[in-house]
């Protein structure tokens, strides 16, 4: 498939764009990119594409971005039921953790998942999953986490398994087995963290397909939740077990589970909304890459946001994610997570684009393979209805996916 005629061609090479450097679109004007057997084989000006590929099956992209699928790096995707009226709770006073501790919020998505079958699990999570790919998310990460004992987990990976495989939305699967302590350990949150350690990885280590890349290991470090030491335990002990990990870090409380992750190599540290200074250097200086989540305090009303600036200034890698989940940010639409960033992260419309394509590829080490139109990259791309690409961020509301495009194919086709 040959795209020609975009407007504007966002190409966003040369990999993973660290501190001010985020934000380099790398615009081709009048751009084409090349598509075959599901791999990008090669971008330049539509005159020079056109004429070197005359056969190709042509598609025209006239006054339209093309740019890179977005990826969606933090996802609690797969649940079952809904918190409506916490919502309504939260809006009469009530705070998110004064809910979770009194056994609602994490806890009543718990039981709801776990009384779930398998297939209702599939059947309430593939409309989320068409919803992102519709709003342009290509890739997405996906979180267990509803479970919080070995048999609800695991049905929770295996769910999550057979929706990457039927949907043409690609899933990077993470287990969350420590994102809350569970009702059964509610007073004994040690007994809990000592059984994700020493029963739940082992068994989702066997019980792991031998064919899949295994998943990440991530932990909800907060107060009410996972405390600093027993996150560490924990993910120390996920790295024995060759997991690669992920953390929940300041989302509320400092407890300094930003520093964790840099400490322990991991692949990405999430929501640092209340990290310290200090906390925000020593992360910058790693590879591990700083994820914001901006739908999260938008949709708990809170004021504090990721400070992105500050990040950036230190030399950090930030991504974008939606964090959609049932509590917090049901939110499928990272062009949504994109115009929040503009406005209370300080973002520019090119760095928050970066953020949400490369970057959040690198956030869930995917940085090689997808995030950017280049040669010998997945062909997963979207095609905008509008010109230029500060339309992303400016406008919110409506979605502007035209045309989306996974491994090559059309996946997705507006009607308007
Ligand atoms: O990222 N913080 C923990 N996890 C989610 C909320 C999950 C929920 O409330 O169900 C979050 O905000
Ligand atoms: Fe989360």
């Amino acid at each position: 498939m040959l795209i020609h005629s975009a407007s504007q061609l966002i190409i966003l090479a040369g990999g993973p764009q660290r501190g001010q450097r985020l934000g380099q679109l790398g615009i081709i004007t009048d751009g084409a990119i090349l598509i075959q057997d599901g791999k990008i084989i090669a971008v330049g000006q539509s005159e020079q594409l056109l004429a070197d590929y005359p056969q190709e099956p042509q598609l025209d992209a006239g006054d339209c971005v093309v740019m890179p699928g977005f990826v969606d790096p933090h996802t609690h995707l797969i649940w079952a039921g809904d918190r409506a009226v916490e919502f309504e709770m939260r809006l009469e006073g009530k705070t998110y953790l004064e809910i979770l501790a009194a056994g609602g919020g994490i806890l009543s998505t718990v039981n709801a998942t776990r009384q779930a079958s398998l297939e209702t699990l599939l059947v309430e999570t593939r409309p989320r999953m068409l919803a992102m790919l519709e709003h342009g998310t290509t890739t997405a990460e996906a979180k267990t986490g509803y479970g919080l004992n070995t048999d609800s987990e695991l049905r929770m990976l295996e769910a999550l398994i057979m929706l990457d495989e039927q949907s043409p939305l690609q899933l990077a699967i993470t287990f969350l087995g420590a994102h809350a302590i569970a009702p059964e350990y509610k007073d004994n949150p040690q007994g809990y963290t000592d059984l994700l350690c020493e029963e739940m990885l082992p068994a989702v280590r066997n019980w792991w397909p031998g064919d899949r890349q295994l998943p990440f290991v991530d932990v909800f470090c907060e107060t009410g939740a996972f405390d600093l030491n027993q996150s560490r335990q924990i993910l120390s002990r996920a790295a024995e077990l060759g997991f690669p990990l992920k953390i929940h870090a300041d989302e509320f409380d400092n407890l300094g589970g930003a520093a964790l992750a840099a400490e322990l190599g991991a692949v990405s540290a999430d929501h640092l909304v209340a990290t310290s200074e200090a906390d925000i250097k020593t992360l910058a200086e790693s590879d591990t890459v700083a994820v914001g989540l901006p739908g999260t305090p938008f949709g708990l009303a809170e004021e504090n946001y990721t400070p992105a600036k500050t990040i950036l200034e230190a030399g950090g890698l930030l991504a974008l994610a939606t964090d959609l989940n049932p509590g917090t940010s049901w939110c499928e639409n990272m062009q949504f997570a994109i115009a929040l960033a503009c406005r209370y992260m300080g973002l520019t419309p090119a760095q928050a684009i970066a953020a949400a394509t490369i970057n959040a590829a690198a956030a869930i080490d995917l940085a090689d393979q997808i995030g950017s139109l280049e040669p010998g990259k997945q062909g997963d791309l979207l095609i905008l209805k509008t010109p230029s690409y500060q339309h992303l961020g400016y406008r919110f509301g409506t979605n502007l996916v035209k045309t989306v495009v996974k491994r090559g194919e059309v996946v997705f086709q507006s009607q308007s």
